[in-house]
């Protein structure tokens, strides 16, 4: 089994986490609940629960060197055998991904129109062009959605990990730069306070049961947890090299990403006079205003972003197959080629029902709004919370500790362990009952 190396390990979990949860989901989902009161949720849900949980995935991955799958089974005291059909939970990034590689198709179509000079001047054609786009135009959606999944079924053809962390070298880095660049250009324009308030000024009227699952939900989202990526990741991880802390920044990084493009997001709603709660369109909507707003230099700068931005959905489309992949390959002793095609495949067919049925509704959601739904408010955290129970009540106290490899210890030990045990299975479990 080749393993990662150190940079390797950070750049393909950092690449699976930065991608459009931070800035296409974020974003449009702080402006459906309400602003301020879903980024303060999901800032306490990040911080306790999601890097709490992403060091679980880390140490079961470590520990066990296997599959989601076989982890579970393999640890699982004697009597608790169906604890392994908690590895099901690799299933759900099959569905995750073939809704994610649609939006990534929409962002090739805007890629292609800047190309085209044709980005929008105004609130009124960017709006139009984008619900013309999502409601008209199936041959071109269902051709970009074909285009990204064979780029990323040739990613994963390639082994995953050499590929990708070529690409996230370069491109992440650029992605930073371009977004401290486009929330330096928003704090010059009058309607940053607005949107600084909007996300950041206490209004706890908007808080409620759907507003704080759906902030948890976006946490696991935006940290790739409750799929198993970032166990699979580990499971090949260096023996050495101080993981907890990696964990961290790669965390810590993510989150600032969703809060500039929520902050350069909203600048530019707000400065339009356009709706925050424009749901998934959102981003589709402001950033070719910021873009055209910037003029010439704006052209060159949309380029680099949407090749930027795609690369980072790409590397993390391919790391949500990966635990799937994973298990297929050693439990049916599949090839790669043939382990990818299948789940891709899957994906493939499943993204091409829901394009087709994407005007049909049901309960006010299309098929892609309910499979994301879905997945990231109710499976990825139902998954954390199976994981927490699993690690801080059926495993024993001196066993995790082993499991920590002596990088997490003292005080910080004592408190994500109770975190695990008690705060985040608890948290999410009750604002789950709440929902109901
Ligand atoms: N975290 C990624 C993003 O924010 C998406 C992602 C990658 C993911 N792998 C995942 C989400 C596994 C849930 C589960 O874009």
């Amino acid at each position: 089994m080749t393993r990662f190396s150190k940079a390797g390990y950070v750049l393909a979990t950092a690449g699976s986490a930065i991608g459009l949860g931070a800035i296409w989901k974020f974003p449009y989902m702080t402006g459906q609940n309400g602003g301020m009161a879903f980024v303060l949720v999901f800032t306490l849900a990040f911080l306790l629960f999601g890097i709490s949980v992403f060091i679980v995935e880390i140490f079961f991955g470590r520990t066990s060197g296997q599959n989601a799958f076989k982890t579970f089974e393999d640890l699982a005291p004697k009597n608790m055998r169906f604890l392994k059909f908690g590895g099901l939970m690799i299933f759900s990034g099959v569905l995750i991904f073939s809704f994610y590689v649609v939006v990534l198709g929409w962002l090739l179509h805007y890629l292609f129109l800047v190309i085209d000079g044709g980005l929008p001047k105004s609130l009124d054609t960017a709006q139009s062009l984008w619900t013309e786009f999502v409601s008209g135009e199936i041959f071109y959606q269902l051709l970009w959605h074909f285009v990204i999944v064979a780029i990323c079924a040739y990613v994963l053809s390639k082994g995953v990990k050499k590929g990708i962390e070529r690409l996230n070298l370069i491109l992440m880095p650029l992605l930073l730069l371009i977004f401290i660049g486009l929330l330096g250009y928003s704090m010059l324009q009058d309607s940053f306070m607005q949107s600084f308030e909007f996300l950041f000024t206490p209004d706890f009227s908007k808080l409620n049961a759907k507003v704080i699952v759906e902030a948890i939900g976006q946490a696991f989202f935006s940290l790739s947890l409750g799929v198993g990526v970032i166990l699979t990741y580990s499971n090949t991880m260096p023996k050495e090299g101080n993981f907890i802390r990696y964990a961290i920044i790669i965390a810590l990084l993510n989150f600032v990403f969703c809060l500039m493009a929520g902050l350069v997001v909203f600048t530019f709603i707000f400065g339009y006079g356009a709706e925050p709660s424009s749901g998934p369109g959102l981003v589709f909507i402001s950033l070719p205003l910021i873009f055209s707003h910037m003029g010439t230099a704006g052209e060159i700068i949309a380029l680099l972003f949407f090749i930027a931005l795609i690369f980072a959905g790409i590397t993390s489309a391919v790391s949500m197959l990966e635990p799937f992949n994973a298990y297929l390959m050693e439990h049916f002793y599949w090839s790669r080629k043939k382990t990818n095609l299948f789940s891709v495949g899957i994906a493939y067919i499943l993204g091409v029902i829901a394009l087709l049925s994407e005007s049909l509704t049901f309960f006010d959601k299309n098929l892609f709004g309910w499979f994301d739904y879905i997945t990231s408010s109710f499976m990825l955290p139902l998954a954390g919370v199976f994981m927490c129970i699993y690690m801080g009540w059926v495993l024993k106290k001196d066993k995790v500790y082993a499991m920590s490899g002596g990088y997490l210890k003292g005080i910080y030990f004592q408190t994500w362990y109770f975190i695990i045990r008690f705060i985040a299975p608890i948290g999410i479990i009750v604002a789950m009952i709440n929902l109901i």
